[in-house]
């Protein structure tokens, strides 16, 4: 596992795997690796080709008043973990490398997915991820990216960047790893008490009652969304949206794909979840 901070290294290293023409594989992240990311780059394992990890809090993805400053940097946990899967490079750029002079003169933004749902909540914080990702693609220039379906909507506005600006990477959604009680595992799940941390896994509890009730023919989704967001409000949880969407676009319920959509505070933390559900109809 070769460890590179500088861009020009890292492109160089890339250029000789290229002329083997063998496939890069991009994992990006933002560090204090759990299970979640780990089960990405075992997913990237599977395909033969030179798999790049990336490591990098990005600023522009967190809004004024987040947690950028006290998010977890872990880098040493990080690299050992790593280094028990091995991916061929880590890449860990410091801010000055991917912003020099804190400069950022051109924005990628998916306006469909923009501002709905955690892009409401979180004003520019998918403008924040959709150019520090397309920077990656430049940087790695790679043929396939592996990204969690547990940020369901990052995973679409990513989906929807590449289409449009018919980048050539294929972008392959990684199923979401869970503690053994639910919970979708999380560096944010750091910030939760351990009283916290006992309720948390209702917030899944929920998206699957909702599903089953789908799944058994129940289509008024106003009140399973309003029953939703009653029993979370009940349990201590702050929810800010739950909504059962179009699993492709996240617009009105279209097909028979549909998603359940949710993030809720509890303490400290925003806790991000869905599950999806296909009814056959
Ligand atoms: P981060 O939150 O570190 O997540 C990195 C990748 O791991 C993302 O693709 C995310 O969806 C995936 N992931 C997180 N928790 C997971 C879980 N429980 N199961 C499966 N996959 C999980 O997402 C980001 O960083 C950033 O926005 C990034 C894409 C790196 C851009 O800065």
């Amino acid at each position: 596992m070769r460890q590179l901070k500088s861009i020009s290294e890292l492109r160089e290293q890339l250029n000789t795997v290229r002329k083997a023409d063998k496939k890069i594989i991009l994992v990006p992240t933002m560090g204090n690796l759990h299970d979640g990311h780990l089960s990405l780059v075992k997913q990237a394992q599977k395909i033969d080709g030179l798999i790049v990890t990336t490591i990098f809090v990005n600023p522009t993805q967190f809004v004024a008043g987040e947690d950028f400053d006290s998010y977890p940097r872990t880098l040493e946990n990080d690299l050992s973990l790593l280094e028990q899967l091995n991916p061929d490079i880590v890449f860990i750029p410091d801010t000055n490398e991917i912003y020099p002079d804190s400069q950022i003169k051109a924005e990628i933004i998916v306006p469909e997915l923009d501002s709905i749902y955690c892009g409401e909540f979180r004003p520019g914080h998918f403008r924040g991820v959709a150019t520090v990702v397309t920077k990656l693609f430049n940087i790695v220039q790679p043929d396939i990216a592996i990204f969690g379906e547990k940020d369901y909507q990052q995973l679409l506005v990513i989906r929807s960047l590449v289409q449009s600006l018919d980048l050539p990477v294929e972008i392959v959604g990684s199923a979401t790893v869970r503690e053994a009680d639910g919970l979708a595992m999380s560096s944010r799940n750091s910030y939760l008490t351990d009283e916290e941390r006992r309720q948390a896994p209702i917030l899944y509890e929920c998206l699957c009652g909702i599903a089953d009730a789908i799944k058994q023919g129940d289509s008024n989704f106003e009140k399973l969304e309003k029953n939703g967001l009653n029993r979370l409000k009940e349990s201590g949880f702050r929810p800010e949206y739950l909504n059962i969407c179009d699993a492709e676009t996240l617009k009105e319920p279209k097909n028979h794909k549909l998603v359940i959509i949710c993030a809720a505070w509890l303490g400290k933390a925003r806790l991000i979840d869905n599950v999806a559900v296909h009814t056959y109809d």
